[in-house]
Order: C-alpha cells, then structure tokens, then sequence
C-alpha cells in the first residue's frame, strides 16, 4: 500500500530534476516545473516509506500504479504543488513578546538603541530564562503550528535567549521535545553566543560559551539526549568581535556542530571572510557584506541566508541579494522569526525577496527551497520534488504556483494541503 496519490496537478514544481545539490548564478533562475500538457494533470506518489516514488503526467502514473491501494488520495485538479518550504533560519523559543519595542522602532529608534534602553534580546533573556520549559514548550508549539500552516516542513531553530547553561539546555530540550512530536522537521542550532548576558564582558560570555555551555551541550549530543546540527554566534560590533566569534566557532566544529551564524548586519565585520575561511556551511544576514566578502563565499561555497523581513521591519540597508547571485553565492532564505521580528511565513518572506531585494520569484523559490536545504547540510534528502527525496508538499488552491508569492499575503487563502513525508498534517478548514 502506498502513502499518498496527487492527481490532476496543473503544475508541479519540482524545482531541480538532476540531483543538484545547491543552485548558484543563473541556474537559480531555471526552476523545474511539470505542466499539464492539455489532456493530462500532473501525478506524484509518495511510498509508504514517506519518500517520493514518482512523479510524472497522469496517464503513466495511472496505468503503472492501477493496482496500487493509496492510505490517501488527493484530486488537485486546478492546483499546483510545491515543495514544502525550508525556513532557514529562526529565534522561535522564548517568552515575552517585544510589542512595544515595535512602536519604539516606529517612532525611530534603531536596533541599538532599543538594546541599550534594555530591549531587544536581553528583555527577551529575562522573559526566557523565567519561563518554565512547559510554558516555552507551548508558545514554541503554537508557531510552529503557524509555520506549518504556511507551508514549512523544516525548519532551523536557535537557542540564545539564554546566555547561561541552564536555559541554553533548557531551550535546545524543548526544541528536543518538539523534534519528536511535532510532524514539522527541525535542524536545531546552539547560539549560546546571541548576546552578551548582564554582568559578563564579552570574553567572559565567549569562555562562558566554549568551556561552560558547549561541553555540557556536546556530552548530552553524545548521551542522545539532544540532537543540535550548528553553532551560531551573533558577530557584530559590540557584541562578539571577529576573534571572539572564531574561537567560539571553532569550539563548535571540535563538538561536532556546522557552523551557521549572523554576520555582517548592522555593521561591516569582514565576517563573511572569517565563515569563508572556517569552511562555515552558512551565513545568515549579510546586509553590509564587503566585496571581499562576496568573493570569498563564493569560493568557499558558504550559502547566503538571506532575511529580508529582518531589513524591512528594523529599516536596515538591503542586503546585497542580486550581487551575491550574480557573483555566485548560492542564496538562500529565512523569515528571522525573532520576538521582534514576528514573520512566521516563507511565502510572506519570498514576496519580500523579490520586491525588496530584487529576487526573481524563481530565485526565490529556489532560495526557499533546495538552497535552504543546502544550507542546512539537508540538499540531498530535501528541497525538491525528485524521486527518492521525502515527500513533503504544499498544494495551492491556484493555476499557477506564483500566486503563492504574487499574492501578497495570500497564503492563508491559497494553500490547501501541507504534506509531511506523505502524510497530510494541514487541511484550509
Ligand atoms: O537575526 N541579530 C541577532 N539576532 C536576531 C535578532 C534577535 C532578537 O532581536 O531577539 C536577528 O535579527
Ligand atoms: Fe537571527
């Protein structure tokens, strides 16, 4: 018996079709789509292992499956289907809501000022650390529900509103938690290095991090109490310098974990040399990238997370998306959802890519999609619709997949069915 039938497809967007692992230059503007030729829609399987089987015009996949039983099949006559999305990179696990600090920013504050009026990530630590892991728990749950919702079947989940041992673990357990009962997929990152916590300077958070908090994280990696994917630290001015955030990355490679970090984003740090150097599998941000910067990425072949709800909402320069494209870098996208950035949907977060940063909806998509995966060191199992990868889908109630991104916010209206490993885990009411 076979998990899940999709027939009738007007489109099928399966991204890439040749097994590519990363989409760079001008090859992100060529994302594969499969059209109804004029008699028959498009069909996918997935098999009871949750991967999928095949994909191809009706009539072939009728005929090769017509004695197969189906757990579930769906008619998406008049719809198109995606790949679910990869949000590659969020803040979703914390307590107290940064709602005033919104009309603060209105009323022209900037980042660092509502940091240094005891906003931003420390208000949030103080929330955090207060909370307990049931209550983080729930809150952590009802967005990810929202993203889900929204089309996102993985996504990257920090720590970091901790900044001391006990809630960094207390964190990365309820993201643990979440990992197992929630059928949305997680890559979990370590970001002990979010900020520097009251009362410490930053080379004592920095020994902190690398001889308190990572040896305890690494021991419950080895136990199998946690599954943790990266290490992330926050390089910024006044916050981690260059070679604070080297020692605390490197730290990180010896216990196992990917580098994937912010840099370059409020001020220039020659960060992005610093990822390219370490090999980093990401970096996230890249607003006030150098073109040294860009150069070296694109050698070393680090993915460029870009987050442009981020530059909309603390009015911060764009991120340099068409250069980085046209030097190479392979991008990719996240919607930062953060207590002071609260976007919970890629789809929302493309439509900003390609207005704002000058994405085609074609690079975009593949910035969600297979380059997110890539990002995340998950290219060869996620992020496109191509046989043996897992069976996560969107299906829109459109004739074209570009309504998901055209229709500016339509999400809600436009997506019908969300697919995790075959299985539907949303209906639209
Ligand atoms: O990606 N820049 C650092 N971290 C987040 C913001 C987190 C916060 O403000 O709570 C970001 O923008
Ligand atoms: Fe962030």
């Amino acid at each position: 018996m076979g998990k899940l039938m999709v027939q009738n497809a007007k489109q099928v967007v399966l991204v890439c079709r040749n097994g590519e692992k990363v989409l760079k230059g001008e090859s992100m503007k060529d994302v594969v789509v499969l059209e109804e030729d004029g008699q028959n829609g498009v069909s996918i399987i997935v098999g009871s292992n949750g991967l999928l089987e095949a994909i191809d015009h009706d009539a072939k996949i009728q005929q090769k499956y017509k004695e197969t039983k189906f757990e579930k099949v769906i008619d998406a006559t008049g719809k198109c289907v995606l790949p679910g999305f990869i949000d590659g990179h969020t803040h979703p696990v914390w307590d107290g809501d940064r709602v005033r600090e919104f009309a603060m920013k209105l009323a022209g504050a900037s980042y660092m000022e509502v940091h240094q009026a005891g906003g931003g990530i420390n208000f949030t630590v103080e929330h955090t650390r207060k909370a307990s892991e049931e209550r983080l728990y729930e809150l952590f749950k009802d967005r990810l529900e929202r993203m889900l919702k929204c089309g996102t079947t993985l996504v990257e989940c920090k720590s970091g509103y901790g900044l001391d041992l006990d809630t960094e673990i207390k964190m990365l357990k309820v993201i643990q938690k979440a990992k197992k009962e929630l059928p949305i997929e997680i890559s979990s990152t370590f970001c002990g290095a979010h900020s520097i916590p009251k009362g410490k300077t930053a080379e004592e958070a920095t020994d902190d991090v690398i001889n308190v908090q990572l040896p305890v994280v690494h021991k419950m990696m080895q136990n199998g109490e946690l599954e943790v994917d990266h290490i992330d630290v926050f390089c910024e001015k006044g916050v981690f310098n260059l070679d604070q955030t080297k020692r605390i990355l490197e730290s990180g490679v010896n216990a196992g974990l990917a580098i994937n970090f912010h840099g370059e984003e409020l001020h220039p740090m020659k960060s992005a040399e610093l990822g390219a150097e370490l090999n980093a599998r990401a970096i996230s941000h890249l607003e006030e990238i150098s073109d040294e910067g860009i150069k070296a990425m694109a050698k070393s072949g680090s993915i460029g997370v870009l987050l442009p709800t981020t530059a909309y909402v603390l009015r911060l320069n764009k991120p340099p998306a068409r250069k980085l494209i046209d030097s190479g870098v392979a991008v990719a996208l996240g919607t930062d959802f953060n207590p002071g950035v609260f976007c919970v949907s890629m789809p929302l977060t493309m439509h900003l890519a390609c207005v704002n940063l000058h994405m085609s909806m074609n690079e975009a998509l593949a910035a969600a999609t297979i380059n997110a995966a890539a990002s995340l060191g998950k290219a060869d199992t996620h992020g496109s619709l191509e046989v043996g990868k897992v069976g996560d889908l969107v299906i829109i109630n459109a004739p074209r997949w570009e309504h998901l991104i055209y229709q500016m916010g339509g999400h809600d209206h436009l997506i019908q069915y969300v697919v995790k490993r075959g299985d539907v885990v949303y209906t639209k009411p």
